[in-house]
């Protein structure tokens, strides 16, 4: 075996990738990681200045490999508008990933409906007007072969455990942890019902993320890693592996599927 079947396993050189939310901590990551694959990035997010003060200096202005698109995941005309010129303008595309999140952290008791809407409308619904555009335009362009990746958490599987959280407000809520568990849901019905299409859905779930940009408390940091068994936080980059092996042929008879990477968290 040589150097080469490992390229070819996970080739990816040539195709295109549309990407939620991309202006994030998460979603620079996905771009660049994308980039460095030879692979065309349709960056997408609702604050269009971020995602140019963030991703402008990945990209090649003489010939340019991402382009950036204002989109809201959670309106479903935005969506369309989105897909609709892209695949028109440039082709098809064979990998999308839903990675657009929210989140609100006011105590449950004190939770404005609007919070609650506003989670369940960016995180749920807008993972289903993605898919759901995807496959419209999949079909209308007769394409072959498609992966999807939804970003889904480890908090849709097990609960925040407050007790770490002593110095970040930012304990998640209720209906984070919903969403999420209705995406690693959704993501089991469409990998059973796009099977036959040619279409692979699977889904990651990421444990905490250190976020250098804005950090978490030191409280929170050294709890989290006396929790896990890894014994620490994960870096932006730890999601990548399994994100473009879902995405590549590597994965081709993988669908429906949720990958943790939490190191360890939720084992317990
Ligand atoms: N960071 C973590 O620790 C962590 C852990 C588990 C899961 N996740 C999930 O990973 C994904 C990315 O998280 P992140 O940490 O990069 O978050 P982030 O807040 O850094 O980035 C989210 C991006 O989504 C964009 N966005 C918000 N509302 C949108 C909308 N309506 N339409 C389009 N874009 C919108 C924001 O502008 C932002 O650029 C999310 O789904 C999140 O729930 C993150």
């Amino acid at each position: 075996m040589n150097g080469d079947f490992l390229k070819k396993l996970y080739h990816l050189e040539g195709k295109s990738v549309l990407i939620t939310g991309a202006a994030g901590q998460i979603g620079r990551e996905l771009c660049r990681a994308y980039l460095e694959c030879g692979v065309r990035v349709f960056a997408t997010d609702v604050d269009m200045n971020r995602m140019k003060e963030r991703l402008g200096k990945l990209n090649n202005d003489t010939s340019p490999d991402m382009v950036f698109f204002e989109m809201d995941v959670s309106k479903k005309k935005s969506v369309i508008k989105t897909f609709d010129n892209i695949f028109s303008t440039y082709g098809q595309i064979e990998i999308l990933i839903n990675n657009a999140g929210v989140s609100c952290f006011e105590p449950f008791e004190d939770r404005p409906e609007e919070s609650f809407d506003w989670v369940m409308d960016v995180n749920l619904k807008g993972t289903f007007f993605g898919i759901q555009s995807y496959v419209n335009l999949f079909d209308k362009y007769k394409m072959k072969k498609g992966a999807i990746v939804n970003i889904a958490s480890f908090y849709g599987i097990i609960s925040p455990d407050f007790r770490i959280y002593t110095d970040c407000n930012r304990k998640n809520s209720e209906i984070y942890g919903a969403t999420k568990a209705g995406i690693i849901q959704m993501t089991k019905y469409f990998g059973v019902h796009l099977a036959d299409r040619n279409i692979r859905v699977n889904a990651v779930s990421p444990g905490g993320i250190y976020n250098p940009d804005n950090p978490q408390g030191e409280d929170f940091i050294r709890n989290y890693s006396l929790r896990c068994p890894m014994k620490r936080m994960a870096n932006d980059k730890e999601l990548l592996g399994a994100i473009i092996y879902l995405s590549s042929d590597a994965a081709s008879y993988t669908t429906g599927q949720n990958i943790i990477v939490d190191g360890g968290m939720s084992c317990w």
